[in-house]
């Protein structure tokens, strides 16, 4: 299938968080947000919107160390924060039993998912982050999912109202 994609500028922290809940409130279980993009772009921030959007409270929301994953509950759908950041070798994935998480009743957020071992499955929407400068963020959104397109198809309707596009 085709890719389909979207790109947004967004000027601060706020406008990064509103994006991800406009994602978030389209979420339902089984969907796959892989986030990429370098350290400080806004991958956190960017998931404490999905939070917002899915009624969970974003203060619960921090960057998962030791066992790679966290995991909210409380709100519309769970989520299954994972963070590849601090992932020492493939092993942990299997260790951890990460690819679980996939099959669960909820969501999956994954930081860092271009670290992930193999493929991910087919459903996700990947959403990369690039700094352009001290506040502004570039955020693409991209799959080619029958998902993907649904959400995306979605974003553009409602934060091409807000954002700049590109
Ligand atoms: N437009 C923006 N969107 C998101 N974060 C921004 C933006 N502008 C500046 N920032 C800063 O960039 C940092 C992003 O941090 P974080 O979300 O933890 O990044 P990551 O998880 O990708 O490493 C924060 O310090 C935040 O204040
Ligand atoms: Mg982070």
């Amino acid at each position: 299938m085709k890719e389909i994609s979207v790109k947004y500028l967004t000027t601060s922290v706020e406008k990064t968080v509103w994006l991800g809940q406009q994602l978030g409130a389209q979420l339902i279980s089984g969907d796959i947000i892989a986030l990429i993009g370098d350290l400080g772009g806004g991958k956190t921030w960017f998931t404490k919107g999905i939070a917002i959007g899915l009624e969970i409270d974003p203060n619960n929301i921090v960057s998962p160390t030791f066992t790679l994953v966290n995991e909210y509950r409380g709100g519309r759908q769970q989520i299954f924060h994972i963070d590849l950041y601090r992932l020492k070798n493939n092993i942990e994935i299997l260790d951890l039993d990460l690819e679980d998480y996939f099959s669960r009743e909820g969501i999956v957020v994954i930081e860092w998912a271009d670290r992930w071992p193999g493929r991910l499955p087919e459903s996700k929407i990947h959403v990369k982050l690039k700094m352009i400068d001290e506040h502004t963020r570039e955020l693409e959104f991209f799959g080619n999912h029958y998902r993907a397109k649904e959400i995306i198809g979605a974003l553009k309707e409602i934060a091409g109202r807000n954002l700049k596009q590109l």
